[in-house]
């Protein structure tokens, strides 16, 4: 074997592992939002899923040190008191008539609040497509509060939507600069779905599901900026361009028209002048005429004898 290709293999190999991952982050450990939500759901039945506490009461649910970036409240409900009067855990107010589907007797809810490190795995598990987050991601995620604690569906009518409340969660008044901001849904396709700008910082959601507030990237900002301001520009160098032409064929024409009546006043003139010089011509040449006339005869008559 040729040292060469022994050595170019090694080096190889060597560039290989040095551009492999190596960022020892919990965070690039849990892929996807979905395996962090079963983790905090793992974690909350653990430790309270055997305990006691009241339907509807809150409880903060601590998270070890490497998760100690995501807030947790939990809270158990009946799905047939939630449907009667609804519920409010935390930025969620979920209004009368929401359902529980399937429920069995007893959901437990689970909100979550990822800092601003944890929501930063959005980034890269969706197509946030020119969007940037400026609030941290809620969470609203229900299992089945009883032996089997499996996942289930929170469906809000489109009348009567969840209500989330960023105010408290997200400072970003100031940081836009006066842009409201957008709600954003980070649905199960890793696509986002823009859901209508967030007024007050509230947004309506259909359901459960990971929430979050966006804004147009600045460059994105700054392209559609700059293509208004070329259109701006290109518009008015057009409309000026077109008055310019405009003017120049305005121009035109009426120098065409003031020759034309130049012309005709000259060819008036010229017409004029000539028939009153024929007239005055004529009126004085008539007797030369008739003499010259008459003189070729008189010449003739008095050329005949020299024939
Ligand atoms: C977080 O730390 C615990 C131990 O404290 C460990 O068992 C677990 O695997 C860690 N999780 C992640 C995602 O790193
Ligand atoms: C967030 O990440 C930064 C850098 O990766 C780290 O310094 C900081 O401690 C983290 N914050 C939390 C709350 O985990
Ligand atoms: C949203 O939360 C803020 C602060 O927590 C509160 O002042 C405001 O009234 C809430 N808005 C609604 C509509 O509940």
């Amino acid at each position: 074997m040729e040292p060469a290709f022994f050595y170019i293999a090694i080096l190889l190999s060597v560039l290989s592992i040095s551009s492999g991952p190596d960022k020892a982050l919990c965070r690039d450990d849990i892929k996807s939002t979905r395996s962090l939500d079963l983790l905090i759901k793992d974690y909350t039945f653990k430790s309270y899923g055997k305990s006691y506490f009241r339907t509807a009461e809150l409880q903060v649910v601590k998270l070890p040190g490497n998760l100690s970036d995501i807030r947790v409240d939990i809270a158990r409900y009946r799905c047939g008191s939630l449907k009667r009067y609804g519920a409010r855990i935390r930025e969620f107010h979920l209004g009368v008539g929401v359902t529980v589907q399937p429920c069995v007797e007893r959901v437990l809810m689970i909100r979550q609040v990822l800092g601003f490190n944890w929501s930063s795995m959005f980034y890269s598990n969706y197509d946030l497509s020119g969007y940037q987050l400026v609030s941290p991601v809620l969470g609203l995620m229900a299992y089945n509060a009883g032996k089997d604690p499996f996942q289930v569906g929170v469906h809000a009518g489109s009348e009567n939507p969840i209500m989330v409340n960023f105010s408290s969660i997200a400072r970003i008044d100031q940081k836009l600069g006066g842009i409201v901001p957008l709600c954003a849904s980070f649905g199960g396709n890793r696509q986002l779905a823009i859901m209508g700008s967030a007024g007050q910082s509230l947004c309506r959601v259909p359901g459960h599901g990971h929430f979050g507030l966006v804004a147009e990237l600045p460059s994105v900002q700054m392209r559609r900026r700059v293509s208004r301001w070329k259109v701006v520009v290109g518009s008015s160098i057009g409309a000026l361009l077109g008055l310019f032409l405009l003017s120049l064929l305005m121009m035109a024409m009426l120098v065409k028209a003031k020759k034309k009546s130049r012309r005709e006043e000259m060819e008036r003139r010229a017409y004029e002048e000539e028939a009153l010089q024929v007239s005055m011509v004529g009126h004085v040449r008539a007797p030369m005429a008739a003499g010259t006339r008459t003189m070729p005869v008189i010449e003739r008559r008095y050329s005949a004898p020299y024939r």
